[in-house]
């Protein structure tokens, strides 16, 4: 980051911001920090933010590598440094039928094969024309994957919900967990049941597992080596492994390298999306992400939304020493965007080098944590409005909803709004203190009872709110958060795309396992043999 500017934030950064006077002040604040594009409305006026602050800010993002960075992306160079590949997922929502080349490859034509086989499977499992090995249709389809290979597919397809209309019932298996598979199979019957097993390795442990219960469990059925093959899809880009597994090479949808887990859901990985939807509404999932790619790589960065939402988050990490962020989506439909958005962004750019592997003297991607509202407001906003800790919040909304009770949306957004005002605003002693008194408590009461009631206010937040939850404005939101990741993956200087800290904990499960299926001895640290010890202690007991 550039040296003189970031002085200068750090310097801004120790004078105190009063939001209540800053609003008081300026009648023109909330329309001078606010921004749409494609239909998502931000209202960033509620952060620790004055004016001469956002000038450094964008002045960072001038100086920053953003734009040279974007467009490497954009070609197809490879930006991901450490696996020497490219980052080219935008070229998996580009407009249908225009050349995507990447390495004098023109891609279109496979991208347009893969979409045209999940088209054909659709339509076959839509009109029940997809028969299991006893010549019934297909009721149910089990989707085993892990990370980027689930949580994209499981978070779409709830924010979706309204939007069904497949016959089959999709069901996702991932942790390791054996409750999960054994819960899944259960009620189904595997002759109605397809299995898709996403995993873009083929080599992860969870999905590998769970693919051979769900084998078994068929086994188990009477199912023999040709009925699984007629069951058993993949997506991957290990096609050999697939194979091996015994999936036939006409139910292998394709994966490439130059998509990464975590942005794989327009590809062969959305599947459950595009099923619950059918083809024409993922359509428009990937149209909505299209138009913020055009939104990102167009707009000027003090209107661009993820250059604005990577700016404030860069802010609070490295100028103002906030460690987490949440994520509020006021709605139900959206409550598994957090768990999308933490792997987005944590798995991408928790790192401590450089893109030269060179320590790093910021920190980086904050903790994203949060589930829907109003329900955290029952549990952890407390800690927001009144501990000393600040962490700046994502507030999101959709305006119109699919459910036809419009009191409750009302309320709905009343909380939500009120929880911004709130966070920002405060209470002061004297409102705490004449709020008491209005109640008919003596004074003595209410001086005692006043300190308990501030809140400190000056607790930053964006608001963002969608015209409505549908495919396109949703496409457009990941989106919005895929390239605010980017953005502050250039402005820290470091790879976004590769996850090499998640190896070390896999490495060190092969030991301890084979310790606790008894196929071996081995030593490890004392905390670890005396855990080991006690677990099995436990199971014989
Ligand atoms: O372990 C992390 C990770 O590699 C993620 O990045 C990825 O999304 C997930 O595992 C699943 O990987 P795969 O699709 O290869 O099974």
């Amino acid at each position: 980051m550039s040296s003189t500017v970031w002085a200068s934030l750090k310097q801004q950064a120790s004078t105190a911001i009063s939001l209540r006077q800053e609003f008081a002040q300026d009648p023109k604040r909330a329309a001078k920090f606010q921004a749409t594009a494609c239909g998502i409305h931000l209202d960033f006026s509620k952060n620790l933010i004055t004016d001469s602050i956002w000038q450094s800010l964008l002045k960072l993002a001038t100086q920053s590598d953003i734009q040279r960075k974007a467009q490497q992306m954009q070609q197809g160079d490879k930006i991901n440094n450490t696996e020497q590949r490219a980052v080219w997922h935008m070229a998996l929502r580009a407009e249908a039928g225009q050349p995507l080349l990447l390495d004098g490859v023109d891609l279109e034509p496979e991208i347009a094969q893969c979409r045209s086989q999940m088209a054909s499977l659709i339509t076959q499992l839509h009109q029940g024309e997809y028969l299991g090995y006893q010549g019934q249709a297909i009721t149910d389809l089990i989707w085993i994957g892990i990370g980027g290979s689930l949580l994209g597919p499981q978070m779409a397809c709830e924010a979706l919900l309204p939007y069904n209309q497949s016959p089959v019932r999709i069901h996702f298996a991932g942790n390791i967990d054996g409750a999960v598979v054994s819960d899944v199979v259960k009620g189904l019957n595997p002759a109605t049941t397809l299995v898709f097993v996403a995993s873009k390795s083929f080599g992860t442990e969870e999905t590998k597992q769970n693919a051979l219960a769900v084998r078994q469990w068929f086994t188990d059925n009477g199912a023999d080596k040709a009925a699984i093959a007629q069951h058993f899809w993949a997506t991957s880009s290990n096609i050999k492994a697939a194979a091996e597994f015994g999936i036939v090479a006409e139910h292998i949808l394709p994966m490439w390298d130059w998509v990464g887990g975590r942005y794989s859901l327009w590809s062969a990985i959305g599947f459950p999306v595009a099923l619950q939807l059918g083809m024409a509404q993922f359509e428009q999932l990937l149209a909505g992400a299209r138009a913020m790619d055009q939104h990102f790589y167009a707009a000027p960065f003090e209107q661009n939304l993820p250059v604005i939402l990577a700016l404030l988050g860069v802010w609070y990490i490295n100028a103002k020493g906030c460690q987490a962020q949440a994520l509020l989506p006021y709605s139900h439909y959206l409550r598994l965007l957090p768990s999308y958005v933490q792997q987005l962004d944590m798995e991408s750019n928790g790192k401590s080098v450089d893109v030269d592997g060179q320590p790093l003297r910021l920190d980086t991607a904050p903790v994203i944590w949060g589930d829907a509202g109003t329900n955290g407001q029952h549990a952890y906003h407390q800690l927001l409005h009144q501990s000393a800790l600040a962490v700046p919040s994502d507030f999101i909304l959709p305006a119109k909803v699919s459910h036809e009770l419009t009191d409750h949306h009302h309320r709905l957004a009343a909380h939500c709004f009120a929880q911004t005002q709130a966070l920002m605003q405060g209470k002061t002693f004297d409102e705490a203190k004449a709020e008491v008194l209005a109640t008919g408590a003596p004074e003595a009461e209410a001086i005692a009872l006043a300190p308990h009631k501030v809140s400190p206010g000056n607790k930053p937040s964006n608001t963002l709110l969608l015209p409505e939850l549908s495919p396109y404005y949703l496409g457009a939101l990941i989106a919005l958060y895929e390239h605010k990741v980017f953005c502050q993956g250039v402005l820290w200087n470091i790879n976004s795309f590769d996850q090499w800290g998640v190896e070390l904990g896999k490495q060190l499960s092969t030991p301890i396992y084979q310790v606790l299926s008894g196929q071996k001895e081995s030593r490890f640290d004392a905390s670890t043999e005396a855990l080991i010890a006690t677990f099995n202690q436990f199971r014989n007991s």
